[in-house]
């Protein structure tokens, strides 16, 4: 069993019997504001249990974030959002200076509790900036909530558009390796590489996933392999060392996957195991393509050697079970980074909801990074 640490009291978890999933006009998506709390899909019990927790503070925010109940970079991005605004309505601060002081310390709270995933600061920064711009204590929560709502709601077009970019490079009968889980659960719907597959499904494209199961936590074969069942696209869970396989053997037309973190450079943070695949991948002239919001794109780390790799618990790894037994001996030194670095020489190109981004990528991703900014501004 993976730990999973008891919630503060007040922090409420029901499990609900749901086969229906929640894509785009289904049940619910991976987080939302319900009615004064933050709710969200607990995805350390999925595919056994569908359970929501809603959480009714901000320590209780950054625990999930923290123990991966809500994971994937945009999805925390939007947790994140969603717990400054929790924080907001729930200070008792009486004037604005006051209010703008807890708000810090919950954004301090909130963006410790993973390092690698940039969208965790970035969507903390945008209610931030949001909240600063207003000095009435009523009006600063009203738009703190609102300022998170947006982001939620932002991030569901703009994976649309981020698959209908991508499912351009998807020929009809491809194969396709994914690591990792990029869908719905890791955005706040529809998802990124995903997206990608699941908008060339909804074209009417033949396409064939090889799902990595995903070590230590599996979130290929627990939370993937889950969500294409339920959307129909047809896949096979394979073992994390039998990708090399397949990419060598002529077995796989493109490799897709989602990233934490794009340095200026082009280098990616992903979930560890994806610079082994960009390297086979490469070996074999087979394209590589990390999917990313440009708000995972970060211009201010300018390489991947900048970006801080996240090491998880040792227990990820020792509580795994085979047989109903432990995988090994009790008290063996463990090494756990969560992520790696893709150097950008191995990257095809970096698909984005405002186009591709190709090499050389210090242009091209600066060049993507300003259309999404005159994009906000309305320009
Ligand atoms: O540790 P996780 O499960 O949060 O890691 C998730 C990934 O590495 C994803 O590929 C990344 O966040 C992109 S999700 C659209």
């Amino acid at each position: 069993m993976l730990p999973y640490p008891p919630f503060q009291s007040g922090e409420m978890g029901f499990a609900l019997r749901a086969r229906a999933f929640f894509f785009e006009g289904g049940i619910m998506r991976s987080v939302e504001w319900h009615e004064d709390r933050v709710r969200l899909i607990d995805q350390r019990l999925l595919p056994a249990e569908f359970r929501l927790l809603e959480l009714e503070t901000v320590a209780g925010v950054a625990q999930a974030i923290r123990d991966m109940a809500v994971r994937g970079a945009p999805a925390i991005g939007a947790t994140a959002a969603f717990g400054l605004a929790l924080a907001a309505q729930r200070s008792p601060a009486q004037d604005s200076q006051a209010l703008l002081r807890d708000l810090a310390a919950a954004a301090d709270l909130l963006r410790a509790a993973r390092p690698t995933a940039v969208n965790l600061a970035w969507a903390l920064e945008r209610v931030m900036g949001r909240v600063q711009r207003e000095n009435d204590p009523q009006r600063m929560r009203a738009v703190a909530l609102a300022e998170a709502q947006r982001i939620a709601d932002e991030d569901v077009q703009i994976n649309r558009r981020l698959g209908q970019v991508g499912a351009a490079l998807v020929p009809d009968g491809a194969t396709i390796l994914h690591h990792c889980n990029t869908g719905a659960l890791a955005t706040v719907d529809y998802g990124t590489a995903l997206g990608v597959v699941r908008a060339a499904h909804e074209q009417g494209r033949r396409v064939h996933v090889l799902v990595d199961e995903t070590r230590p936590l599996l979130q290929g074969a627990r939370l993937t392999a889950w969500e294409l069942q339920q959307a129909g696209i047809p896949f096979t869970l394979i073992a994390d060392n039998a990708a090399g396989h397949f990419l060598r053997t002529g077995q796989v037309d493109l490799v897709l996957v989602g990233a934490d973190r794009v340095a200026a450079n082009g280098d990616v943070a992903n979930k560890i195991g994806t610079y082994k695949l960009a390297v086979v991948a490469r070996e074999n002239g087979i394209p590589f393509y990390p999917c990313v919001p440009t708000s995972t794109i970060d211009l201010a780390t300018p390489t991947g050697d900048d970006i801080p790799i996240e090491e998880r618990p040792a227990e990820e790894i020792t509580d795994l079970t085979f047989k109903g037994q432990p995988i090994a001996p009790p008290g063996v030194p463990v090494a756990n980074p969560a992520f790696d670095i893709t150097p950008h020489r191995y990257i095809t190109g970096i698909i984005t909801e405002h186009g591709i981004a190709r090499p050389p990528f210090e242009q091209s991703l600066a060049h993507l990074v300003d259309q999404a900014r005159r994009n906000a501004d309305g320009q």
